[in-house]
């Protein structure tokens, strides 16, 4: 039984998609690829790709509306906004202060947090430490990425992975069972090489395009979760059976169903949205939440882990009760 304390509860959701889906069959007539390939080595189906008009800030603005709604509450009440995010609309101002002046939240916190695909790990990790510090009651966490502005489009091994989106809770302080349990994080500079970006403002002075050997990936992000997995169960006490649901980084269906396999958690347990949205970098397990949230799939009371894993190496799991 988990004790009473004050712990950052997840009061809301949100979550946002570019207006253009593409299928495997139109990313085909593109690049050397076929829809059999795609589906047979990721589980992606179709990816959301960014009109010009739509940005991260954007995404993210319209992914925290419906995440305040759900709360119940208004942009006055929120006193912290972190955005996880590779994909900046610009290098500076964070991205976060546009969508803190967007929604018209008058004061706070509002800082951007790069950790690429485990972003909205880490950035759900600094918004309840702060709750529980009491440096903030109100937060707005935010996964946003348009990582079809840094893909090389001549590239399959990498282009075909990769979608848009925005994903965001709402955590408030509250005494009791609810919220976040425990949160872990790590992360490895030695595998720079194996995912990144070629370009960045202080090197060739150019955004850049993503690399990735993925093979080498794949590899390493089955072992990091399966080990960081257990390491949040092992501090709650809880055994795979006491899980209701599994929301993990959608970076590709074999990783999900290795990882879930080695721990013994029940696949149908399991969030799966990489068919429909690709890998979406930080917003994909906030934007996997909102979709598992709204279906009726997770409900109030449930207990919910939720992993990533992504360049630099940076990784981390947290487990939740709803
Ligand atoms: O979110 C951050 C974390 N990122 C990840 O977790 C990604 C991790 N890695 C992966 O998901 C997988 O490694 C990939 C999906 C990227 C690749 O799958 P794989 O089973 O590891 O394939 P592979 O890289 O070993 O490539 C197998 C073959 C190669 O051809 P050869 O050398 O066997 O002739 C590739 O050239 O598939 C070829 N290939 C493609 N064929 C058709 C690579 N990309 C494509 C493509 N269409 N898009």
């Amino acid at each position: 039984m988990t004790e009473v304390a004050l712990r950052a509860v997840i009061k809301g959701t949100g979550s946002a998609l570019p207006r253009n889906r593409v299928s495997n069959a139109e990313l085909a007539r593109r690049v050397d690829t076929t829809d059999e390939w795609i589906t047979e080595r990721t589980g992606i189906k179709f990816r959301h790709i960014a009109e010009p008009d739509e940005t991260t800030s954007s995404l993210a603005i319209e992914a925290s509306r419906r995440a305040l709604d759900a709360a119940g509450m208004s942009a006055s009440d929120i006193d912290l906004i972190i955005l996880a995010t590779a994909t900046p609309d610009q290098t500076f101002p964070a991205s976060a202060t546009i969508v803190q002046h967007a929604l018209g939240c008058n004061g706070g916190v509002a800082f951007d947090v790069a950790a690429v695909c485990s972003g909205f790990l880490y950035a759900f990790s600094v918004a309840e430490s702060m709750i529980r510090a009491g440096s903030a009651h109100n937060a707005l966490v935010i996964g946003a990425e348009t990582f079809s502005r840094i893909l090389d489009w001549e590239d399959r091994t990498t282009c075909v992975l990769f979608g848009d989106g925005a994903g965001a809770v709402v955590l408030s302080g509250e005494v009791g069972i609810r919220g976040a349990l425990v949160t872990k994080l790590h992360a490895d500079g030695q595998h720079n090489e194996l995912l990144y970006v070629d370009g960045g403002p202080s090197t060739t002075g150019t955004v850049g395009q993503l690399r990735m050997k993925g093979r080498e990936v794949f590899r390493h992000a089955v072992t990091n979760l399966t080990n960081v997995l257990h390491e949040v169960l092992a501090a709650t006490d809880l055994t795979p059976a006491d899980i209701d649901w599994v929301v993990p980084h959608q970076a590709n269906a074999r990783i999900i169903a290795a990882t879930a396999k080695k721990l013994a958690l029940d696949p149908n347990k399991v969030v799966l949205t990489v068919d429909q949205h690709a890998n979406t970098s930080a917003a994909s397990v906030p934007l996997a939440l909102d979709v598992a949230v709204r279906d009726g799939r997770i409900k109030k009371g449930d207990v919910v882990v939720l992993e990533a894993m992504g360049g630099g190496f940076t990784w981390g799991a947290s487990i939740v009760r709803m």
